[in-house]
């Protein structure tokens, strides 16, 4: 995680972003702290990224890049805007031992925001339109060895697939169906074999952008429907609000990345 030190919206590049509109930098300091307790508390470690002046964007390491063992593939971002946080995240993995990789080819590809492992086998579920292009998704593939399915994001207002799809064990997941078209659906239906559908407010709210750890759903907002089904499959729900940050267009787990994935 990366501390909102210089967080702010100085541009705007998905719907959510008004420059007139100016999170509030205490009140993200306060929310980004809450969040990092709560994840410790809920038995994960947090490392930190040193933030970077004029790269407001920082503070969502889900783009960072996308994590495979000791393996870091870098992203490559479609708004130039982002473009000056690679070099600042392929330093923080070179440094902490990590092997980076290039993804061939030149289309953009917006790490762990639009590439999540699902299931076992692992399969990586992987969003295009926005930000990644499906020509990327080929490329991750083939890198990874590992199968790819690619879903189209066909509503603006979830410009990455970590807003509609969220992995919570082997057999089950959140899914923003508003997020995907029917063929999207249909992906979901067979490779997931007891998916969570979010209702219209739940995925407008974010829900699916939650980090699970262990057994612990750390989420940006959850209706007591939501709650109530979560509970049923097992899982504990934990409210972390990070409305300051949903002014930039991200909410919990946009704000992470794992670092632990096999
Ligand atoms: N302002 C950032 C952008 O538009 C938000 C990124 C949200 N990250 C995510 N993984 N969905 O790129």
């Amino acid at each position: 995680m990366c501390e909102p030190t210089f967080f702010t919206v100085t541009y705007e590049i998905n719907p959510y972003m008004h420059i007139e509109i100016r999170p509030d930098p205490s009140a993200a300091r306060q929310e980004w702290g809450h969040l990092v307790s709560t994840l410790q508390q809920t038995g994960a470690t947090v490392d930190f990224l040193a933030p970077v002046k004029g790269v407001p964007d920082l503070v969502f390491t889900a783009n960072a890049g996308l994590v495979q063992g000791r393996r870091f593939v870098p992203s490559r971002f479609r708004h130039p805007q982002r473009r000056a946080e690679t070099p600042v995240d392929v330093a923080w993995f070179r440094d902490h031992g990590f092997l980076i990789e290039q993804l061939a080819g030149d289309e953009p590809f917006e790490g762990a925001g639009d590439a999540l492992p699902f299931g076992r086998p692992t399969v990586i579920v992987a969003g295009y339109r926005y930000r990644s292009s499906i020509s990327a998704h080929r490329a991750l593939g083939t890198l990874l060895g590992l199968p790819v399915r690619s879903l189209e994001l066909v509503d603006e207002r979830y410009y990455h697939l970590d807003l509609a799809f969220c992995p919570l064990d082997d057999r089950r997941a959140m899914v923003a169906g508003q997020a995907l078209d029917r063929y999207g659906c249909r992906v979901i239906e067979a490779l997931v074999p007891e998916p969570i559908w979010l209702e219209d407010d739940e995925a407008a709210d974010f829900s699916a952008n939650s980090v699970v750890v262990g057994g612990v759903a750390v989420m940006p907002a959850c209706t007591p429907r939501l709650g109530k089904v979560l509970e049923k499959a097992g899982y504990e729900v934990v409210v972390a609000p990070v409305g300051e940050f949903v002014k930039a267009g991200g909410g919990c787990r946009c704000l992470t990345l794992a670092l632990d994935v096999p």
